[in-house]
């Protein structure tokens, strides 16, 4: 087992905020942290009245993503109220695609509407790189949060995984197979490649982007992985994220990196560790954490994995949920966040007790 103190072999001290600063730069380097270190995926959202009190305000939700006051406050909502111990940066998957020149809207409630880049026509009529003017507005909120943020938080930036986000680009929308995407990768595999490929190079420039202007660390969501076989997994999903690291890492060697593919059995995540060098995955709840743990705790640091209907269902189920997972993650580099995104129905006072119950 890890003692408190141990990194991972492969690690090296981060410049900005110090890894002794952040329990969660300590994990991603590999140490058992000095406290379990907390944040939750699309912390900053619907569930704070907050949020939707701006939301309304700047009338539409990419307003909030290009405005950096905007997406700086948003960003800093969750951290004022509940003291996180990361900040993720607030914007959306998809300005990546729309960047390069898709239409994009957010209708309430229907979520989004992008126009389908179905064919290598479609592909064609995309830009091969993101406009400045849209993620300038991006990297520049990055730097604004940074000031702005309580020294001891880290900074997250992030993208979608080129699979998850070909997913919506194919469909136009949201599906729940994903068969568009997958019919795609059938019937037309030169267009699919072409468009993994278009986005292997954006998202990797635009993480650059985010890493330079000050996030601390970044992590890469594959929402969809899980309805990739295995195969497909290692080639849509594995491949274009260690392109994407190794890209990073050429122009910033020492950038740490989430994985998380969602839905992800353990010989996907195995992969996704020895092919992509990540530093860390992040876990679903149906993931076997014990398993998990034996097979790669001693390599990354393991980032997950409640249930977030637990944290709706509040009472017993969110307290055995919690202790379920800081007792199967106890002494490892652990991360504790929600195996998927807060839910807008979440009951604030459910978020409190969940963190008094992690910190004591
Ligand atoms: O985590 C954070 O708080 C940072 C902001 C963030 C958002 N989206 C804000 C958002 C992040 C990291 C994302 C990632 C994202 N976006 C993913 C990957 C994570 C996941 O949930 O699987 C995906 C698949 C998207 C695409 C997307 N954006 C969908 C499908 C939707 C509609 C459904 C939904 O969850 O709301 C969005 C809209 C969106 N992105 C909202 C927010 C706060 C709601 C917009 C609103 O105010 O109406």
């Amino acid at each position: 087992m890890k003692r408190p103190g141990d990194g991972f072999p492969q690690d090296q001290e981060k410049a900005g905020l110090r890894v002794g600063e952040n329990p969660l730069l300590q994990a991603l380097n590999g140490h058992v942290p000095v406290r379990v270190p907390v944040w939750m995926m699309r912390q900053a959202g619907r569930y704070l009245p907050e949020y939707r009190a701006l939301r309304e305000k700047a009338g539409d939700f990419l307003t909030l993503c290009y405005t950096p006051d905007f997406a700086t406050e948003v960003t800093l909502q969750p951290i004022r109220r509940f003291g996180f111990d990361a900040a993720i940066l607030f914007s959306d998957i998809l300005v990546v695609p729309h960047a390069l020149g898709c239409e994009l809207r957010f209708e309430a409630g229907e979520g989004p509407r992008l126009s389908t880049t179905g064919t290598v026509d479609d592909l064609g009529r995309l830009a091969t790189e993101l406009d400045p003017a849209k993620v300038g507005k991006v990297y520049e909120a990055v730097a604004r949060i940074r000031a702005d943020l309580p020294k001891e938080t880290a900074l997250l930036g992030f993208c979608g995984a080129p699979w998850t986000v070909a997913t919506y680009m194919i469909a136009g929308r949201g599906s729940d197979d994903q068969a568009p995407a997958r019919l795609a990768m059938m019937r037309d595999p030169i267009f699919f490649e072409a468009l993994i490929d278009r986005l292997v190079e954006t998202s990797s420039a635009y993480l650059i982007g985010q890493l330079k202007a000050g996030a601390d660390a970044v992590q890469i969501f594959d929402s969809w992985a899980g309805v990739l076989s295995p195969e497909e997994f290692v080639r849509w999903s594995v491949q274009p994220i260690a392109r994407i690291v190794r890209a990073v890492r050429v122009k910033i060697p020492d950038a740490k990196v989430i994985g998380f593919p969602k839905g992800a059995t353990l010989p996907g995540l195995t992969a996704l560790v020895n092919e992509a060098g990540v530093d860390a995955i992040g876990l679903d709840w149906t993931v076997d954490r014990r398993a998990v743990r034996s097979a790669l705790g001693a390599r990354v640091a393991l980032q997950g994995n409640l249930d977030p209907l637990r944290l709706i269902a509040g009472g017993r189920a969110l307290d055995q949920g919690i202790d379920r997972v800081l007792d199967d993650f106890r002494g490892a580099a652990h991360i504790f966040n929600l195996g998927h995104g807060i839910r807008p129905e979440t009951p604030i006072s459910h978020v409190e007790h969940m963190l008094k119950r992690l910190r004591g």
